[in-house]
């Protein structure tokens, strides 16, 4: 397998048929990407939109969330469900004013530290905003990855898990990062999100079908494998 081929297809394929006129998308400020990142950790695309519209109309910057109370900031987040990012999400703009002078850090290593936010969150932020090489490893991606690669080791075990992300950091962008690397991270997520989809993967759309091992198995129902939780 050459090395970067999936990423330049990847990418390649971003460009042509991914999603580009998202209302975070198309700007690296850490604070309205991260915020796009919390909002649709357990919410759809459209779902989204308008609260993050009103949000962001209401507390423009991290320092405005910030200071903001708590009742405030639950009152936008109100129909979104999933309170608990609510609060983190409110400690952690607490916490980039107190503690980093405002400025979201600019690694996925310290983006990990704050509340809310985990390795995928961190990777999105640090990916997008900053071209970062770190992979991210949400629902959509794994079912992409295991797919292609036919990694069919059961992800409910943490060796697994810990292995899946591994082959994510393989197969990232090798050159061209500035540009590549958030194109990588939103082609991915575009990817699982509209043609390997659980159900029914548009394998014929796909920039990866030539070398997807689950297609040529034809098992794509068969990945990821996850026994229990
Ligand atoms: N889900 C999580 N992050 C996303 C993004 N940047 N664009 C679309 N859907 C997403
Ligand atoms: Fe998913 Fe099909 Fe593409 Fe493989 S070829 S990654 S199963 S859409």
């Amino acid at each position: 397998r050459a090395p970067g081929w999936a990423a330049c297809q990847v990418v390649q394929w971003q460009v042509t048929h991914g999603r580009h006129a998202l209302p975070w998308q198309n700007t690296r400020d850490p604070y309205r990407v991260w915020l796009s990142e919390i909002m649709l950790q357990q919410t759809q695309v459209a779902a989204v939109l308008g609260y993050y519209a009103r949000f962001l109309e209401r507390f423009p910057d991290v320092q405005a969330l910030a200071a903001a109370s708590e009742d405030d900031v639950f009152a936008h987040w109100a129909g979104l469900g999933y309170y608990s990012r609510a609060r983190n999400l409110h400690a952690c703009a607490r916490q980039v004013v107190a503690l980093h002078g405002g400025q979201f850090p600019r690694t996925a290593e310290a983006l990990q530290t704050l509340p809310g936010i985990g390795r995928s969150t961190a990777s999105a932020v640090a990916s997008f905003c900053f071209a970062e090489r770190v992979a991210i490893l949400d629902g959509n991606v794994k079912r992409v990855l295991t797919r292609l690669l036919g990694y069919g080791e059961d992800l409910a075990e943490a060796r697994n898990e810990r292995t899946l992300w591994a082959l994510a950091t393989e197969l990232l962008p090798q050159t061209d990062l500035d540009t590549a690397m958030p194109r990588y991270t939103q082609g991915v997520m575009d990817l699982g999100a509209t043609v390997c989809t659980a159900r029914s993967p548009s394998c014929l759309l796909c920039p990866l079908q030539s070398r997807c091992v689950a297609r040529h198995e034809g098992r794509m129902q068969d990945y990821p494998v996850k026994t229990r939780k």
